[in-house]
């Protein structure tokens, strides 16, 4: 083969190779391999210039992720679904269909609980892949829908056609998704819905890829052309080319079989491994679509009937309170146990007094339960026909069910709070709070093993966590705990000394001091020190810092408490100065990086972000230059260079380490 031969061979393979490995995660070879055919292009390609070309591997390679969504326009705009809520929306949309064009046939869908996208094919190949946007403008998201497997990239049929359908999350999917992400201790995905957008809005395809999306096409655009008559024929149209249609759907003759399909999926819609939030009714003659017409944002041939929130009725049996890490009383219903949208729920919030006593919810009462915004468990309401005569009105207690100091409720405020700052129950939500990711992030200090420490009178207040490793021979003996266990708890302890001082200001749980303030204060003041000296009026001159939240700011620096906690954390050496982000990282100013093998936590090129915004490079070989070399599993050469050269080698734990420090 001659030389221009060989290096179209290499460009086609190495193509292959990277979309195998960037767009699919799924590499046909091993690193080694790839670096090998990548340096030999490399040096064809020097050696003869004259072949250079734009589109080679060796000017592509890693570039696939974009820094934001190229925009598509829709040709033919998507279009949304007006709602039907009941059975009379139902027979009003019938009724003037009817008077329209007469009686039809209404092709029937569920209504997939997922994200609309279009896919566009020429010549058989998939082109384009695009998100709704606003119905004209839409994002391209092509490099991410082919990573969906029931999506054909090619398809036997050569016209120019597109489709549209709902791209979604499987339930066992999202529960995987999830068992993943809290393994990593990541912030888990509320619905499927959520985390299906979230995945295909991705800008690293990678990480789509894992997500496991799936699509089913409910409509084809431009029928006519394809010369289809009516949707059913269009949807068997899609099935043929090899799209995944949903097989649920059904032809019915009359509004009343509409509603019958209706009301056996209200019922069915939890045995399905995928969510549904209503049903689809299309009229099925395609040739009746521009008599019937359209509004602005939908067509009047269809309407989408919206499922209501389930509502499930159940006993209360117990009503008991819990204390949060302020103090502050929140009434609990416990619950015989009943499965809401798909999930067990046997405890469900009363917020406050005021709540329970203007429902008039009583233990033992039968209640409807429903899932405030599909997560939270709450009470609606009491089913007062079957309220019995043993129903226990509710009574607010007036001490802390744990310390029993007296609870105190202000004018302003609508919860009792326990005041009583050496309160257990607050104690250990406090030291829960300070470890927990969001905060200090100390991995393995969790709810239960606080708890248990606590208890065990090791860990009473925040300096003892920073002081437990004075206690390691005894922690090493407790049951359920070994040298590896405890080692790893104390490293993490070590490890959190560096957090940056907003994660410690969020930690110390300061009342009315969330996530978002802590990262104010601690970017306005850089110091904790600082916050000894400030007043009420520096703090409410910061935008987002208002009276109240100032107020609770100055008391807490105020108490000669705060002042023994920040001096023995600084004893410690626990971080108290602020880093912005775009400040520089000893551990990663000025050094090169070097990426090797696959990754788990990190895309490559969330890793090569995070190190250059710590100030570090990231180089694609390893030379004496070279910092360290970031080894994933199945590294290959670059990973016997570094050690050839006595190279640092960091797991990809440890590099993780290094960027949480
Ligand atoms: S038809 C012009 N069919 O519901 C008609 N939509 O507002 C276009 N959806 O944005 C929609 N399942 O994302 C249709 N079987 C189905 C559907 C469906 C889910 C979504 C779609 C659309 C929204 C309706």
């Amino acid at each position: 083969m001659d030389i221009k031969g060989r290096i179209e061979e290499l460009r086609k393979l190495l193509t292959t190779y990277s979309h195998e490995y960037y767009i699919l995660d799924n590499p046909s070879v091993s690193d080694q391999e790839f670096d090998a055919l990548l340096h030999e292009l490399i040096r064809l390609e020097q050696e003869n210039p004259m072949y250079f070309s734009e589109d080679s591997p060796t000017v592509k390679i890693g570039t696939t992720v974009l820094d934001k969504f190229e925009k598509v326009h829709h040709d033919v705009p998507m279009m949304s679904l007006s709602n039907a809520f009941n059975e009379d929306d139902l027979r009003t949309f019938d009724e003037k269909i009817k008077k329209e064009v007469g009686p039809v046939n209404y092709n029937v869908e569920l209504k997939i609980d997922g994200l609309a996208g279009s896919l566009k094919y020429e010549n058989g190949k998939l082109i384009l892949g695009a998100t709704r946007g606003n119905g004209v403008i839409g994002e391209n998201i092509t490099n991410n829908v082919k990573t969906i497997q029931s999506i054909p990239k090619t398809i036997n049929y050569l016209d120019n056609v597109e489709v549209r359908g709902e791209i979604f999350m499987s339930k066992e999917a999202f529960n995987n998704a999830n068992r993943e992400r809290e393994e990593m201790g990541l912030e888990l995905f509320k619905n499927p819905r959520n985390a299906a957008a979230g995945s295909v809005r991705q800008l690293d395809s990678k990480i789509a890829a894992k997500r496991n999306l799936d699509m089913f096409i409910y409509n084809v655009v431009s029928p006519d052309s394809h010369n289809l008559t009516n949707h059913s024929g269009a949807l068997l149209f899609a099935q043929n080319l090899g799209f995944n249609i949903n097989p649920l759907s059904q032809i019915c003759k009359n509004i009343d079989e509409v509603i019958a399909y209706i009301e056996f999926y209200t019922q069915k819609r939890n045995d399905l491994d995928y969510d549904i939030d209503g049903i689809v009714v299309k009229v099925d003659d395609l040739n009746l679509y521009d008599e019937i017409g359209y509004t602005q944002k939908s067509p009047k041939w269809a309407i989408a009937y919206k499922f209501p929130a389930e509502e499930v009725v159940t006993k209360i049996h117990k009503i008991t309170f819990q204390v949060g890490r302020t103090g502050q009383i929140t009434p609990v219903a416990n619950l015989d146990p009943v499965i809401v949208q798909g999930s067990t729920v046997s405890r469900a919030t009363l917020h406050n007094e005021d709540y329970v006593v203007e429902k008039d919810i009583r233990e033992n009462d039968y209640v409807i339960i429903r899932k405030a915004g599909d997560i939270i468990p709450e009470v609606v309401r009491v089913v007062l026909d079957k309220r019995s005569p043993d129903s226990i009105s509710f009574a607010m207690i007036k001490q802390c069910p744990v310390c029993g100091a007296p609870l105190t409720r202000t004018d302003s405020e609508a919860d009792y709070y326990c005041r009583n700052d050496f309160c257990d129950a607050k104690k250990i939500e406090g030291l829960i709070h300070f470890s927990s990711r969001k905060t200090m992030n100390i991995e393995g200090l969790g709810e239960k093993i606080v708890e248990q420490f606590y208890n065990d009178g090791l860990l009473k207040t925040i300096q003892d966590i920073y002081l437990l490793h004075e206690k390691r021979d005894e922690l090493i003996t407790k049951e359920g705990f070994g040298v590896k266990s405890i080692d790893k708890l104390l490293e993490n302890i070590e490890i959190s000394k560096s957090n940056n001082l907003d994660k410690l200001i969020f930690g110390l749980g300061i009342r009315h001091v969330g996530e978002k303030v802590s990262k104010v204060i601690a970017s306005n003041f850089t110091n904790i020190f600082d916050m000894f000296k400030v007043d009420i009026e520096d703090l409410v001159a910061i935008d987002e810092i208002g009276e109240v939240i100032a107020e609770s700011i100055v008391q807490y620096f105020r108490d000669p408490m705060t002042r023994e906690l920040i001096d023995d954390l600084s004893r410690f050496g626990v971080n108290l100065y602020y880093q912005s982000n775009v400040s520089l990282k000893d551990e990663f100013a000025g050094k090169t990086f070097v990426l090797t093998g696959k990754l788990e936590v990190y895309s490559r090129d969330e890793a090569k972000a995070l190190i250059e915004s710590f100030g570090g490079k990231v180089s694609g070989s390893v030379s004496k230059k070279t910092f360290a070399v970031v080894a994933g599993s199945d590294a290959g050469s670059k990973l016997d260079k570094a050690n050839e050269l006595g190279i640092k080698v960091l797991s990809e734990q440890e590099f993780k380490d290094l960027l949480d420090r």
